[in-house]
């Protein structure tokens, strides 16, 4: 996740890149135990909800051994599997900076754990949303390529002007992406993984569209920031979100300068519909 616009410089203790060592020392029995919980049970909620890909990043990765995992051990097997590494920033970096380390395969991610009053929701990415939600599917080759495409198709969206558009593909997703699979509709979007009831909601919850992706349907559709989704986009396959995805985004950019927004739960001509959703959840005001 990035914040807003240009880097003004980091605040101080940060280092240029907006990086920080994450203190793995200075974690609390207590924070260890925050982890502990939450990776538990979502350990037991993604059985059969999340995707391949990502279950057998999870195992490779071994989180949940000591609690809050220390991102040195994480990143010899992350290094040996994709290339990746995840660096420690203290939260929400800029855009510009936030790219340059996708683009160069490293994973900023929050030092800090929630609170144990906020184990369901909280909006500032945290170490578990981060690591948890984020890293496994690292572990995959070609996700693995596409989040470092990604990255640098950011620094290409913000010189264009076009990066509100690329972020709800990222939005759709890198955080909040359906899979279709033979045994049924699966989750890899972060943050979705890294929600107890998300991970609930979007498989199963009549409320949400459940429509199949389309590159530029994505790029028009905007998202909440604050609540469940009422749209989830479907891929078939990674290998098919990086095949759409490695394509020249130029033409693709001026037609969406002047098509508008649509509904964010809009159905429109060409919609692969999976799932008309009912909207009763937003309708009753959400969260
Ligand atoms: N192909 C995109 C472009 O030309 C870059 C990109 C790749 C963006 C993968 C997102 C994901 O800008
Ligand atoms: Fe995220």
């Amino acid at each position: 996740m990035s914040a807003d616009g240009f880097s003004g410089g980091p605040p101080p203790g940060v280092r240029p890149d907006w990086t920080i060592d994450q203190g793995w020392e200075a974690y609390s029995q207590a924070e260890h135990d925050v982890w502990i919980t939450l990776y538990e049970r979502q350990a037991r909620v993604l059985q059969n909800r999340a995707c391949d890909e990502f279950l057998r990043g999870l195992d490779a990765l071994d989180l949940h051994r000591t609690g809050i995992p220390d991102f040195n051990r994480i990143n010899e097997e992350l290094q040996r599997l994709t290339g990746w590494s995840v660096v420690a920033v203290p939260g929400l970096v800029p855009d510009d900076v936030f790219f340059d380390h996708l683009a160069n395969r490293r994973f900023p991610a929050g030092q800090f754990i929630r609170k144990p009053h906020e184990l369901d929701y909280l909006q500032e990415p945290d170490v578990f949303h981060d690591v948890f939600g984020h890293v496994p599917m690292l572990t995959d080759p070609v996700f693995a390529d596409y989040m470092q495409a990604y990255g640098k198709g950011g620094q290409r969206a913000l010189s264009l002007g076009r990066l509100a558009n690329l972020a709800r593909l990222y939005w759709y997703t890198v955080e909040f992406g359906l899979m279709a699979t033979p045994a049924g509709l699966r989750i890899y979007g972060a943050g979705i993984v890294s929600s107890r009831t998300e991970s609930i909601f979007a498989l199963e919850d009549p409320s949400p569209n459940r429509i199949g992706f389309d590159l530029e349907r994505v790029m028009r559709t905007p998202y909440r920031i604050d609540d469940f989704q009422q749209v989830y986009f479907v891929i078939p396959s990674i290998q098919t979100l990086q095949e759409v995805t490695l394509r020249d985004f130029s033409a693709l950019y001026e037609r969406l300068a002047s098509a508008g927004d649509l509904g964010i739960a809009q159905i429109v001509e060409g919609d692969q519909v999976l799932t008309r959703g009912t909207q009763a959840y937003a309708e009753a005001g959400g969260r």
